[in-house]
């Protein structure tokens, strides 16, 4: 699988949002420069601890802002906070099938890591931050 190449439409124009966000891609990039070919119940679990545990700190802090910014009770905010909680879903499942089948496990993480962070950050991120730069502007 291709890296992920950062471009602009990934910039949220929140410094602390698009450092976390830089740098959950960077972690993904070496999972995809380094491929599955070994080792793949390892690799799987590195991912699921990488991606589990900065992932939490980085809903946290959106979680933070939109509250900070009084948006937290809003639609557009439950919707994306229901993205947060699909994605610990998906990732627990993954985590699951990790014992049984690694190979497998790691596979579908790289794609599904790949797929929802691109899509949540040029999406949802983008909303979210459109919305917290009218509120709080920086
Ligand atoms: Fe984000
Ligand atoms: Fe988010």
């Amino acid at each position: 699988m291709d890296p992920v190449r950062w471009n602009d439409s990934y910039n949220t124009g929140i410094e602390r949002i698009d450092q976390q966000h830089r740098r959950l891609i960077d972690m993904l990039n070496v999972h995809l420069a380094e491929g599955l070919l070994d080792h793949p119940l390892q690799r799987a679990t590195t991912m699921l601890a990488d991606f589990q545990n900065y992932a939490e700190q980085h809903f946290c802090l959106e979680e933070e802002l939109a509250e900070h910014a009084g948006i937290h009770r809003s639609t557009n905010w439950l919707m994306h906070a229901g993205e947060h909680d699909y994605y610990r879903k998906r990732i627990h499942e993954l985590g699951q099938l990790a014992t049984s089948k690694p190979d497998e496990s790691a596979h579908q993480l790289l794609s599904f890591l790949r797929y929802w962070w691109t899509a949540h950050i040029g999406g949802a991120d983008q909303r979210l931050a459109e919305n917290l730069l009218r509120k709080t502007p920086l």
